[in-house]
């Protein structure tokens, strides 16, 4: 038997406020075919006055921990991957832990972009088995549609906002919970996809931009290395896997990467054509939607992964 760090609640939220492709074609030269064909997403949600990435990730962690039915000053940890903090300091899983009423834990935020997530569990689970925390929440929350250029169609079409989050206890346990993690960066695409502003630069927040044809090229490739990669860490082999919890960009992507690993598309988990890409939310997001419609149940084999700006790309494998 091993420490391991056990999922035992799942949440997410999402601003109230839909937006369909439609919506967008009277404001940028596009059209709701356009948008389907070439990314599978029909709508998102974006955020509204007073909502921010710590209300959406409160809100989320709420869930988690009610599904757990864990009293928050059981937590010990909070990390929150996040690309879009609500202030440049303190960090936003600060702000979520006062909501929570939680006194005194760690607390801090992880900017690994879309794959954050990813990142954000990798480290908790470190932790967790570690003797740092006994129960940890996990957390990728983002208003991604703060930093849109909502007057270039080629990416504004393409992101929305959420929340998901995920609580992790620390079990004496052998096939359960985190199995293993695998993480990347490669700095050299940094200018592929990023935002044209800092605090260190340009003094300013800034505007996404992104070469989509280049990122998509490079994250169908990542994507099955790094599944296959996570897979052999884990001692499983892909046809053992029920569920493929991937981050939500495109849905070619998610086609592409199952083709390649030659895994069931029906053991894909899609929401990209509800929540477009959430950015770090998007993997906790899809998780806690299989979760509540009873796809994903107690004992179920999943893999998570995920890749975003930096490069940065990575896995896990989890016993739910
Ligand atoms: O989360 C991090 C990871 N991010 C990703 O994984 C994103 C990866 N990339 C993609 O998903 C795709 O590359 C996109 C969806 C961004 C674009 O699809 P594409 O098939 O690669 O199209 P493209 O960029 O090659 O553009 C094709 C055409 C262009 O017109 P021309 O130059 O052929 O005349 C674009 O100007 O489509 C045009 N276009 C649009 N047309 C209507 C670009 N955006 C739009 C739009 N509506 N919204």
């Amino acid at each position: 038997m091993n420490r391991r760090a056990v999922i035992v609640g799942t949440g997410s939220a999402l601003p109230p406020r839909r937006v369909t492709n439609a919506e967008l074609a009277e404001r940028v030269q596009t059209s709701h075919e356009w948008i389907v064909e070439r990314t599978g997403i029909e709508a998102r949600h974006i955020a509204g006055d007073g909502e921010t990435t710590a209300t959406l990730a409160t809100e989320a962690a709420r869930k988690a921990l009610d599904a757990a039915g864990v009293a928050a000053d059981q937590v010990g940890l909070i990390v929150l991957a996040t690309a879009t903090p609500d202030q440049t300091f303190p960090a936003s899983a600060t702000r979520v832990q006062t909501a929570l009423g939680i006194d005194d834990c760690i607390a801090f935020d992880v900017a690994a972009v879309c794959t954050g997530f990813l990142y954000a569990l990798s480290v908790a689970d470190n932790m967790v088995k570690g003797g740092m925390a006994d129960y940890a929440l996990v957390i990728g929350s983002e208003t991604f549609s703060r930093i849109l250029d909502w007057d270039d169609r080629a990416t504004c079409v393409l992101f929305g906002d959420g929340a998901g989050a995920v609580l992790l206890h620390a079990e004496e346990a052998q096939d359960k919970g985190v199995l293993a993690t695998r993480l990347h960066a490669d700095g050299r695409h940094n200018d592929l996809l990023y935002v044209d502003g800092g605090v260190s630069t340009t003094g300013t927040v800034g505007k996404l931009r992104m070469k989509g044809k280049e990122v998509f090229r490079h994250a169908v490739v990542n994507l099955a290395d790094v599944l296959n990669e996570v897979l052999a860490a884990a001692g499983h082999r892909s046809d053992e896997v029920d569920w493929v919890v991937p981050h939500q960009a495109n849905k070619r992507i998610l086609d592409a990467t199952a083709r390649k690993l030659g895994l069931d598309p029906a053991r894909v988990i899609v929401t990209v054509d509800q929540h477009a890409n959430t950015s770090a939310a998007s993997v906790p997001l899809a998780l806690d939607t299989a979760v509540r419609d009873g796809r994903i149940k107690a004992g179920d084999l999943i893999v998570l992964e995920a890749m975003g700006g930096g490069f940065t790309w990575g896995a896990a494998v989890v016993r739910y």
